[in-house]
């Protein structure tokens, strides 16, 4: 078997045994490429775990036609949408205006809280396990990602199935299997995240070099992924 081969058979193998023993499971898919993977590798199986994306608000109209994309590519499959509380996002931008995430850390985790923290609370309530689409090789924030960790802040099982998938790996899956993939990914945008908060990378440069590129590369997590301002890596159960 290739390595790829080898890390397939490991993640789909990984998605069934959520699906058979952390139901109800959902994956939390922000339409970019390692999320399509493992769309794909879900509802090819027909696995019993529910996809669902963040819709900000603010995200690009390529990322907006992937619901479309999918929904044709898979059957009529409807991604469930979660959006943020209209009064939260009136109040922010009342306040502090439309783009002040620019002006600090501070005020940019303020509106990730509001448009993405928020809402992912409510997609992941009553649920047993969630699974995300991170890599360890994306940055310095996710060195040390395991593919199953206990998430306190959620009171849930976290599992990032393609922890050691390359970037590599990832573009010869979706191209071998045809599957469709945000059309952003052509233009120099290897991560993709909201659309004032990410911009195009230069041949060479790290791949979230252009998600919130006026900041430190530490801290340059959205708060999905992080308790009270720090990375939850304390736990990890061996897959
Ligand atoms: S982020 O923390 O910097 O925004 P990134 O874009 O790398 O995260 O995505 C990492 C994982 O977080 C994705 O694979 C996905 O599981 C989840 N995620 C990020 N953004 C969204 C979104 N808008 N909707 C649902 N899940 C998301
Ligand atoms: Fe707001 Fe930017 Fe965070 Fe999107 S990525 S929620 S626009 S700060």
């Amino acid at each position: 078997m290739t390595d790829l081969n080898q890390k397939i058979a490991d993640t789909s193998a990984t998605l069934a045994r959520i699906a058979a023993d952390f139901s109800p499971a959902v994956f939390a898919s922000s339409l970019a490429a390692e999320d399509m993977v493992l769309t794909d590798l879900i509802l090819k199986a027909k696995l019993n775990i529910g996809i669902f994306s963040l819709e900000t608000g603010r995200l690009h109209k390529e990322t907006l036609d992937m619901l479309e994309r999918v929904k044709q590519h898979y059957d009529g499959y409807e991604i469930t949408l979660y959006r943020p509380q209209t009064e939260a996002v009136a109040g922010y931008v009342a306040q502090h205006g439309l783009n002040a995430f620019y002006d600090s850390v501070e005020m940019r985790r303020e509106c990730c809280r509001i448009r993405k923290v928020e809402p992912l609370g409510r997609a992941l309530a009553g649920n047993k396990a969630w699974v995300t689409g991170q890599r360890r090789a994306q940055s310095t924030t996710r060195a040390e990602l395991h593919v199953q960790e206990d998430d306190p802040a959620h009171g849930m099982t976290k599992f990032n199935p393609l922890a050691d998938w390359s970037e590599q790996d990832v573009w010869d899956y979706l191209r071998n299997n045809g599957v469709p993939y945000n059309a952003l990914h052509d233009q120099g945008y290897p991560s993709i995240g909201c659309e004032p908060c990410t911009r195009a990378v230069q041949p060479g440069e790290d791949v979230r070099a252009g998600r919130w590129w006026w900041e430190n590369p530490d801290s340059k997590e959205c708060g999905l992924h992080m308790v009270d301002g720090k990375l939850i890596r304390i736990k990890s159960v061996a897959a």
